[in-house]
């Protein structure tokens, strides 16, 4: 196995440039190759799906290019891989689908620590059927999702249970396993939020047991594409609103409109990009994506352990979120400057972070800290290395002293 961050980054023009980029949580920078396969799509000829010709086949080839890699990157199938816009307007498209057999006196159980795109389109549809929701709560000292408050959560009522697998902000990787486990032993179905944890490690949808998984490529290296992947045999049995003239078939019966093909290119040569950060990886797509996405995660735990020790060094540092399972996402606060105070002051020494609460809107209120902006979020990537890290605790430790 060889970790070669230089090579890696060589082939990112953004990365060329001085700006360091530690805001990958809410979106990656793209290599060439997605690039060049996006634009090469336009350039080649394009054309919408399911003609005659053969610029309308290439179309529906991007589109099961892009399924096959979906497939690769989380080991589930192509056929059962839905794409669409974003993770967002997938949820909501599956939470309407599901909320239709929901009956008042049924329940649902989502959680505290996730970003609202698995809380709000769920508890939305709940209101409307009379569906009680119910919480699964943080614990505030060290940013985890206790797994053992589950077991009063879910019973015989409960039809969904939506978890995160990675906060986008703590970092947290809850019990997933046992929350499925526990969901499917009383007949309630899982989504699992995949869109921050899949960036940060070896996915296997097969081992969360999960009914769904959803991501979104943009936070992989790819263009603004969202999945959700489960079992096509699961995926028949229900039925979403749909035009009457699209097809029925599955997957694309979830697929509403024409999609962006061209983006689709862009998929495909994302998870053919990650599969290869590992150069000695080798074997079948998956294998070399199970190799490079385990050594990535290797790469940037390393870097977070020297951030971790980077912002102890600074006592007016807080940082929310210790989790023994966590991805390189770090939040936290500064002393006597919002957090908004502390962004500018980081984008003065072009270091790009986030503040706010990303979404992540219920765990930031129950932390008390929404109201007075949320926190800092720095991501680190794999393609971050020891110069960036070493960049951004230079500048946080001017910043606020300097002026
Ligand atoms: C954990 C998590 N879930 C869901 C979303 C929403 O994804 P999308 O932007 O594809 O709708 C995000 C986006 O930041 C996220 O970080």
């Amino acid at each position: 196995m060889t970790y070669d961050v230089k090579r890696i980054r060589a082939q990112y023009p953004a990365l060329a440039g001085p700006t360091v980029y530690l805001d990958g949580a809410a979106g990656t920078q793209s290599p060439e190759e997605v690039i060049e396969a996006i634009a090469g799509a336009y350039r080649v000829g394009t054309s919408n799906g399911g003609g005659q010709f053969a610029t309308s086949a290439r179309a529906d080839g991007f589109a099961q290019a892009a399924r096959d890699a979906v497939a690769d990157l989380v080991g589930g199938v192509a056929g059962g891989v839905v794409l669409g816009p974003n993770m967002t307007t997938l949820t909501y498209r599956f939470a309407r689908t599901l909320a239709d057999s929901w009956t008042a006196g049924d329940n649902i159980v989502v959680s505290r620590l996730d970003h609202d795109a698995n809380i709000r389109p769920w508890v939305q549809l709940a209101g409307r059927s009379g569906v009680d929701v119910r919480w699964a709560e943080v614990d505030l000292a060290d940013g985890t999702l206790p797994f053992a408050q589950y077991d009063g959560l879910v019973d015989e009522r409960t039809r969904l249970v939506a978890v995160t697998a990675a906060s986008n902000v703590l970092g947290t990787r809850p019990d997933v396993r046992s929350i499925t486990d526990l969901a499917r032993s009383r007949g309630a179905l899982s989504y699992v939020d995949g869109v921050h944890s899949t960036a940060h490690g070896v996915t296997d949808i097969g081992a969360y047991g999960c009914d769904f998984y959803a991501t979104s490529a943009y936070k992989w290296v790819g263009p603004h594409v969202g999945c959700v992947i489960a079992d096509p045999l699961f995926l028949a049995g229900l039925r979403p609103e749909k035009l009457a003239s699209s097809s029925n078939e599955v997957p694309d019966r979830f697929e509403w409109g024409t999609p962006s093909y061209q983006n689709f290119a862009g998929v495909a040569a994302a998870v053919d990009h990650l599969a290869g950060l590992d150069d000695e990886a080798r074997g079948t797509r998956r294998e070399r994506l199970v190799a490079s996405l385990g050594a990535a995660e290797k790469h940037e735990q390393r870097l977070l352990g020297d951030l971790l020790a980077g912002l102890a060094a600074d006592e007016r540092i807080t940082v929310y979120g210790r989790a023994p399972h966590r991805t390189s996402t770090v939040y936290f606060t500064v002393a006597g400057l919002t957090p908004q105070q502390v962004a500018a002051g980081l984008a003065a020494a072009s270091v790009n972070v986030w503040d706010g609460h990303n979404y992540a809107y219920e765990v930031t209120a129950a932390l008390g800290i929404r109201d007075a902006g949320s926190a800092v979020r720095v991501s680190l990537d794999h393609y971050t290395d020891d110069a960036d890290v070493a960049r951004l605790l230079e500048a946080l430790e001017l910043v606020g002293r300097s002026a």
